[in-house]
């Protein structure tokens, strides 16, 4: 990899998404589009962004551009949920959610209590991420700390701005796969002190779920947040029936399941909610007064047959949200085809997912979800440097149908319900390029 310190300059036809919004309708006028671009980054960040005809003159002598004149460049996606150690279990039949997690989740996590096989699946993992095209993630490792140190490892390696924590689980779990309520919180902490904000790494404490942690390692889980504020906590919400039935008479005291994590602190502007599936009205309330924020997985809520999430809802009531795949209940990486399914999921209730929606939940929206849109998202000048360029016609079906695209949104829209990893010609982390495309002739 060349040194950060070198500058980096692009050229070709970018796309993002300007600020962030209010309401959906808002999006349309922050959409950017400069049909000849040069970007400039220097140190990982962007230093020049604009026409090409006017940067011309701030590129330093002798500099090489990488010109793109077919391809789109827009913001890196961000994955706002995804479990690294589920990777290999893609895809398994036949379960809802709590019988997923005994009968295929729990035995493959138990894995990673040997750092070698960690570091095996974190490489794995992190090259796949980049593969296609995301380049932030908010990542579940297992309750080991060594699957943490294997995941920060590898991210630091690609100067990737990811965000992970060690599991929580002290029952309702495999004994193996348990921490206490003390070992919980000093391993955590420990964790803490060594990677959050180390280069781009931050931290996020991670209790699994309600059903899998007890009263008082949930205290602990608050007790670390209110020590650590700027740190992340990230876990699931009412995803599943059976799941808040059982939340329900596992904290009977609680109002509901929010309410448990509410209780003990640990709802808040860096706190993530996957799912979120099944809220009550007072749900969302609390979300929106906390400023916490959702990461929507349609994939996984699909193949688990959770249900539909209703994103129209998250505007209604502004609550933070951001795309997620879920791997390994979700079944694809790629945010292209998470899109995808978003697209469906809310078609199914009578809301229209625009390209331009999409664009900004897979980027700025999402930053924003995590707390980083002042670093991520977009193109604005001093921003970190991340970005993916598309391949809009990696097969001969795309090709056909971009070929009849009647304009910038059109196109985009055919990209995402048709697009997967082909579509991801060059993935860009902090200025560097760190994904090329094998080439092959169209598909
Ligand atoms: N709820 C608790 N743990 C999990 C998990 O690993 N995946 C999903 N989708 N939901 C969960
Ligand atoms: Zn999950």
């Amino acid at each position: 990899m060349s040194s950060i310190n070198a500058l980096t300059a692009i050229r070709g036809r970018f796309l993002d998404i300007q600020n962030t919004v209010a309401q959906a309708h808002d999006i349309h006028g922050q959409v950017r589009y400069v049909e000849d671009g040069l970007m400039i980054t220097e140190n990982g960040k962007i230093r020049w962004f604009g026409d090409w005809k006017n940067g011309q003159h701030h590129l330093p002598a002798k500099i090489e551009v990488a010109h793109y004149p077919d391809q789109l460049i827009v913001p890196g996606f961000i994955d706002t949920h995804i479990h690294f150690p589920q990777t290999e279990i893609i895809g398994a039949y036949g379960e809802q959610l709590l019988e997923w997690l005994n009968t295929y989740t729990f035995p493959t996590e138990l894995q990673f209590s040997d750092p070698a096989y960690a570091q095996k699946i974190a490489q794995f993992f992190v090259q796949e991420l980049l593969k296609n095209g995301t380049t932030t993630a908010l990542v579940f490792c297992t309750v080991h700390p060594q699957s943490v140190d294997a995941l920060f490892e590898v991210a630091e390696q690609h100067q990737m701005r990811l965000i992970a924590g060690k599991v929580l689980m002290d029952r309702n779990a495999p004994e193996d796969l348990c921490d206490t309520a003390e070992i919980a919180y000093s391993e955590s902490k420990q964790l803490i002190e060594k990677w959050h904000g180390k280069g781009r790494n931050l931290y996020a404490i991670t209790p699994r779920f309600a059903p899998t942690s007890t009263p008082e390692q949930l205290q602990k889980a608050g007790q670390l947040k209110a020590e650590y504020p700027d740190v992340y906590v990230h876990t699931h919400l009412s995803e599943n029936k059976n799941e808040i039935a059982w939340v329900n008479t596992l904290f009977p005291e609680q109002k509901g399941y929010l309410d448990v994590y509410d209780h003990y602190g640990l709802t808040g502007s860096r706190s993530v909610f996957a799912h979120c599936v099944h809220l009550e009205d007072d749900e969302w309330n609390c979300l929106h007064k906390t400023n916490s924020a959702i990461a929507f997985c349609p994939t996984s809520n699909l193949f688990l047959g959770s249900g539909l999430f209703p994103l129209k809802t998250t505007w209604d009531k502004q609550v933070k949200v951001g795309l997620g795949t879920d791997i390994g209940a979700g079944t694809s990486f790629n945010q292209l085809q998470t899109i995808q399914e978003a697209y469906k999921v809310q078609q199914l209730q009578g809301n229209k997912l625009s390209a331009f929606e999409a664009l900004y939940h897979a980027t700025l929206g999402g930053a924003n979800a995590l707390d980083l849109a002042d670093k991520l998202g977009n193109f604005n000048i001093g921003k970190e440097a991340d970005f993916v360029v598309l391949d809009l016609n990696p097969t001969a079906l795309q090709q056909l149908r971009q070929s009849k695209a009647r304009g910038l949104e059109d196109s985009l829209f055919a990209l995402m319900m048709m697009g997967d990893d082909r579509n991801i010609h060059r993935t860009y982390v902090y200025g560097q390029c760190v994904y090329v495309k094998a080439s092959t002739s169209t598909q």
